[in-house]
């Protein structure tokens, strides 16, 4: 490591010992060509507005395959998407060797580095900035002051977040003739994840994000136009294109749940780059604590019997610890339930 006191703990030649996976854990394949694209979606599709709900069939659709899909034509104004990443890219920037190795834990954000121990004492190649969301007025004085834009800016950027968020909820609640606004009480924008991925010397060693699935009911994420978002599909990791117009969007396993299994909460995992560096913004979109999650009953019956037991959203966070260490604990915890 350069040992002027701005070098980070990934401005190195090598991977450090503690940042490689074992074999197992390893991404076999890093072929970064986008085999199955995730289906894109425009939200202003014209078709729409002539009363053919095709948006909606879409969602649905790629739900069910991929648990996952992109929304173009948004209405997030690129102003307000810029700013937020140009603000992360800052606070990211301005944390120094001096911050690595100790977790900071503010009144109410937790920023991880080097310190970020996963799996078998292995660190993941990136750097994290974690806050509550929800309600904004009473979180938004709890997160970062500096930069000194980033609260105005995030929560500028988390106003929008909600607005398409309840779109696409309302959408789903539509494809699934849900009663209308099934979601409209039930759902906040509670936590925002923000993942800074350097370059990294030997993409084959390392891994941004292990394998997972979101605990939300939906999952908002914007990655710029970069590139290492990886879904499974099919028993393959299949590349998420790279377009900086879009958002990501993915079910999470509370929608799996309401579902009763027609939508998908999907693994996913990020991988490295040798030259490219990654920033994303993942906004989750869950229950409230007290809401009891199941799957809705009409989608239960004697062919499709639930799948599910019902449970307070806030029983199984903690039975999950899902949002404390949810990337390694998530993976557990849907799947051994049903
Ligand atoms: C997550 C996630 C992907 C990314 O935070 O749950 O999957 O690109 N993030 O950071
Ligand atoms: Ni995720």
């Amino acid at each position: 490591m350069k040992e002027d006191k701005h070098s980070r703990w990934f401005e190195l030649e090598y991977v450090p010992e503690d940042y490689i996976f074992s074999k197992e854990d390893r991404p076999q394949n890093l072929d970064r060509s986008v085999c199955y694209s995730v289906p894109v979606i425009d939200l202003e599709n014209p078709k729409a507005a002539i009363g053919q709900s095709q948006p909606v069939e879409e969602i649905l659709k790629a739900s069910e395959e991929f648990g996952f899909f992109q929304v173009i034509n948004h209405g997030i104004p690129e102003k307000t998407v810029n700013d937020a990443m140009s603000v992360l890219k800052e606070f990211f920037d301005m944390q120094s060797k001096d911050t690595a190795g100790i977790i900071p834990h503010k009144k109410g954000y937790i920023y991880t580095s080097s310190t970020d121990f996963v799996k078998n004492g292995v660190h993941l190649w990136r750097e994290n900035i974690k806050h509550p969301c929800h309600p904004l007025e009473e979180c938004i004085h709890l997160w970062p002051d500096n930069p000194i834009r980033y609260q105005e800016v995030i929560a500028a950027y988390l106003v929008e977040i909600q607005k398409l968020s309840s779109r696409i909820l309302e959408m789903i609640c539509e494809g699934l003739e849900l009663k209308q606004g099934y979601f409209k009480d039930k759902s906040e924008v509670q936590l925002l994840s923000s993942n800074f991925y350097p370059p990294c010397p030997d993409p084959s060693l390392t891994l941004g994000i292990l394998p997972h699935h979101d605990p939300s009911f939906i999952t908002l994420l914007y990655q710029g136009g970069s590139t290492g978002l990886q879904v499974m599909k099919d028993g393959q990791w299949v590349n998420v294109g790279a377009n900086p117009n879009a958002f990501v969007v993915n079910i999470g396993n509370q929608l799996e749940i309401i579902s009763n299994r027609k939508l998908k909460s999907i693994e996913h995992r990020v991988v490295t780059s040798t030259h490219e560096t990654r920033l994303s913004i993942a906004t989750f979109v869950n229950p409230s604590p007290d809401c009891i999650i199941e799957p809705a009953k009409h989608l239960v019956n004697d062919l499709e019997p639930s799948l599910y037991t019902a449970s307070q959203y806030k029983d199984y966070v903690h039975r999950n610890n899902a949002f404390g260490d949810y990337t390694t604990a998530i993976q557990n915890a849907l799947r051994s339930e049903s």
